[in-house]
């Protein structure tokens, strides 16, 4: 495996076996390092014969649960969950996050805030910042209502400044569709903001569904690092 492959697996596997217990309802995040918790909750549900039950984030947790044969959940039947784990876009000092590179910002954020402990895993390169947008340079997702995307877009250059697009699929023939059927843009702002304000001010424009910002969700962050060690942020 890569660096960073191992970086994402070690960030997993600490978030796991330091916040998963017996008999809890765990959120399961998307992305590429949440594939490595999901491995090692299945092996610690097999050897501990752990009872846990799993809410997705995505069409993709959904997979990844079912694939390795844990126990199913949704929001009707544990709308109150031990822990939620999430992979992140970017990660400042505040533990404030840019997420929804993969697209799944809103499922994430709602099961992040059902959540008693959300907890964040990312690997050291690209992810940790001092100041949000030093790192991840494509912008904050948005995901938005498709008949008001133009509209929105231009509202939050106006009040906002920096650029806004409509997220295209690779192939360019069309846009990226979310598991909610909706679109995204992304936010390409200038120079640090007040992120709470912002994110609430966004959310308010009709035809936003939700935004990539995560303000004071995050309780800790674990770091996969390059020689091998996870760092703590919390
Ligand atoms: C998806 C997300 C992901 O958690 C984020 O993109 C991180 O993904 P990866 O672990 O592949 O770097 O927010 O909407």
């Amino acid at each position: 495996a890569t660096m960073a492959e191992e970086a994402k697996k070690l960030a997993a596997y600490a978030a796991v076996d330091n916040h998963v217990q017996n008999n809890q309802a765990v959120g399961v995040g998307s992305g590429s390092t949440i594939v490595y918790a999901v491995d090692r909750l299945a092996a610690r549900v097999r050897q501990e014969k752990l009872n846990i039950v799993c809410v997705p984030t995505s069409f993709q947790a959904r997979q990844l649960i079912l694939q390795h044969s844990l126990a199913l959940s949704d929001l009707d039947r544990h709308p109150q969950l031990d822990v939620a784990i999430d992979g992140a876009d970017e990660v400042d000092a505040d533990l404030t996050l840019i997420k929804g590179g993969g697209g799944c910002l809103t499922h994430e954020k709602i099961v992040a805030s059902c959540a008693k402990h959300f907890i964040v895993i990312a690997d050291y390169s690209r992810k940790d910042s001092k100041v949000l947008g030093q790192q991840w340079k494509k912008g904050v997702p948005i995901e938005v209502i498709p008949m008001a995307y133009v509209p929105v877009c231009r509202t939050i250059v106006r009040r906002f400044g920096g650029e806004a697009h409509l997220r295209m699929a690779v192939s360019k023939a069309g846009p990226v569709v979310t598991d909610n059927s909706n679109f995204l843009l992304d936010w390409k702002f200038d120079g640090a903001q007040n992120w709470r304000e912002v994110n609430a001010a966004i959310k308010m424009i009709p035809g936003v569904v939700d935004t990539g910002l995560f303000v004071d969700m995050a309780e800790r962050a674990y770091f996969g690092m390059e020689d091998g060690s996870v760092q703590v942020r919390d």
